[in-house]
């Protein structure tokens, strides 16, 4: 029987603006080439954020923000569905992790965006891969892997080539406490998850496709391990 791999798939590759419908088909076309099923969780991007932040404005508070940007991820996962096709998965966004497991019975990709409000979707992906026991999550965004420190403001950051779980742990804890706006790559509920079921993750830059082939298949590749 064909392995699972979980992916965890930014927003902001998917939406970055509008839909990037040559980079989901180009996706989709590598991830159908190979010989895993999938369970794909795809994030919000910058419609979350612009969602999130008009609801706020009308003085809601931060649950009905996250509400806002979950129907973010899940508009965004409708369009990584479509781009599958009818044959290959279900019609609409898993519900719960539940309707996940039911349907990665029946569908080789499964496809989901966020759930519950206080999370992210890389912990979602971390919960999917523990649910459908995953042989590994791959981490598709706009970064190449985990670095010593934030790259974008630190030139001397030094990307890790294979970090423990602990490690990792440590640096999301650490970027926790740095000023609003510089999140870490993976949030730290999903580090713990990883940690706690010994899930191999990889940090790969979502449009470097042999990297996101190579990370996928377990094979070496340019971004981060961590196992
Ligand atoms: P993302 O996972 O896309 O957040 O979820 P992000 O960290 O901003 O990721 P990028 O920008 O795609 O890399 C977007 C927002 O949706 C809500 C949270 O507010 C989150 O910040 N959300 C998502 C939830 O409340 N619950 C979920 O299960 C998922």
């Amino acid at each position: 029987m064909a392995q699972t791999v979980v992916l965890s798939l930014g927003g902001s590759l998917v939406n970055p603006g509008k839909p990037d419908r040559k980079y989901v088909r180009r996706l989709v076309e590598l991830l159908k080439a190979t010989d895993y099923k999938f369970g794909i969780v795809v994030g919000g991007g910058k419609l979350a954020r612009t969602l999130a932040e008009a609801v706020r404005k009308k003085g809601a508070g931060e649950f009905e923000a996250d509400e806002a940007a979950i129907w973010a991820t899940k508009k965004n996962a409708k369009f990584v569905i479509s781009a599958l096709g009818r044959s290959q998965t279900h019609a609409s966004p898993c519900e719960s992790f539940a309707q996940a497991r039911q349907y990665a019975k029946k569908y080789r990709f499964v496809v989901m965006g966020g759930t519950i409000p206080g999370i992210t979707t890389d912990s979602d992906a971390a919960l999917l891969a523990e649910c459908l026991h995953a042989k590994r999550l791959v981490n598709l965004s706009n970064v190449d892997g985990i670095y010593s420190s934030n790259p974008y403001l630190e030139p001397n950051a030094k990307k890790f080539k294979r970090i423990s779980y602990q490690k990792l742990i440590n640096l999301a804890g650490r970027y926790d406490l740095r000023k609003a706006g510089t999140h870490f790559i993976f949030d730290f509920l999903a580090c713990k998850l990883i940690a706690r079921s010994k899930i191999e993750t990889h940090f790969v830059h979502g449009k470097n496709f042999s990297d996101v082939r190579n990370a996928i298949e377990g094979k070496p590749h340019g971004g981060t391990v961590v196992k």
